[in-house]
């Protein structure tokens, strides 16, 4: 089933980054986000890494209290990072890898070892309210083993078709995207997703929420961050707009 309206939830940790470079207060990423719901993202994400490297412990606690759209806080599945999602209660967690030595999320969630400590995260985000999805790689026994362990979504790895191309990434993307949804999951998507890239993974039927943040902040620095957010909607929109046409008979 086709989503009506595909949500983009923009990633600030890179207007984190950019401050971090110099220990200032700006640019502020939550002041980021506010421009960024106002050009009309759907949604915030920041990633709390425990090497705090971009997003800081009050940049989370202000966008918890600051966001007006949904906030989707994408973290490790630690004690610490429980303890904080529990405390804070944003709308969506995300649970990624973290290596330390990685320059950002390399791949998606084993979801097939530690299952019994991913079982038992996920029930304690759910006690406290918290929609849970996982970050996966687009790959049918992990879809189904994300089921499995009670998450409610599942975010696919874009990596792959961002950095490759080709004919293989994109259908590994739609058949996770068809047998998530038919067992019940929501489907998300994203990484390394750029306007010029991003049409054949927005235009994939069941993915209702793509998460973007290099790129639009990149942009930013060309065209302004309300510019860089509007033209990720229009390209997103098109996707979809060209391919509902191509389906009506
Ligand atoms: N989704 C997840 C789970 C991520 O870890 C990241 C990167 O932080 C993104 C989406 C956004 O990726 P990018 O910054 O390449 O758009």
């Amino acid at each position: 089933m086709r989503a009506t309206h595909q949500r983009l939830y923009v990633n600030v940790d890179h207007v984190a980054t950019l401050r971090q470079a110099r220990r200032t207060d700006e640019p502020d990423p939550v002041a980021a986000a506010s421009e960024c719901e106002e050009a009309g993202a759907d949604g915030i994400t920041a990633h709390l890494r425990e090497d705090r490297r971009h997003i800081q412990d009050d940049d989370i606690q202000r966008l918890a209290t600051g966001v007006r759209t949904m906030l989707n806080l994408e973290m490790a599945l630690t004690d610490e990072m429980l303890g904080i999602a529990t405390a804070l209660r944003p709308h969506q967690v995300t649970l990624v890898p973290e290596r330390r030595e990685e320059v950002t999320t390399e791949g998606g969630l084993d979801v097939t070892r530690d299952t019994e400590r991913l079982a038992d995260g996920i029930a304690r985000l759910k006690r406290a309210g918290l929609r849970t999805s996982l970050f996966i790689d687009p790959d049918l026994r992990a879809v189904e083993r994300s089921r499995e362990l009670g998450a409610d979504a599942i975010e696919l790895h874009t990596g792959r078709y961002a950095n490759a191309g080709g004919a293989a990434p994109l259908d590994a993307l739609r058949a996770a995207s068809s047998r998530g949804a038919e067992i019940g999951l929501a489907i998300h998507a994203g990484h390394g997703l750029t306007v010029r890239n991003v049409g054949p993974v927005a235009a994939i039927a069941e993915i209702e929420e793509l998460n973007i943040g290099h790129s639009i902040v990149s942009r930013a620095v060309f065209i302004g961050l309300a510019a860089a957010v509007r033209e990720m909607r229009m390209a997103m929109y098109a996707a979809r707009a060209l391919t509902t046409a191509s389906r009506v008979p």
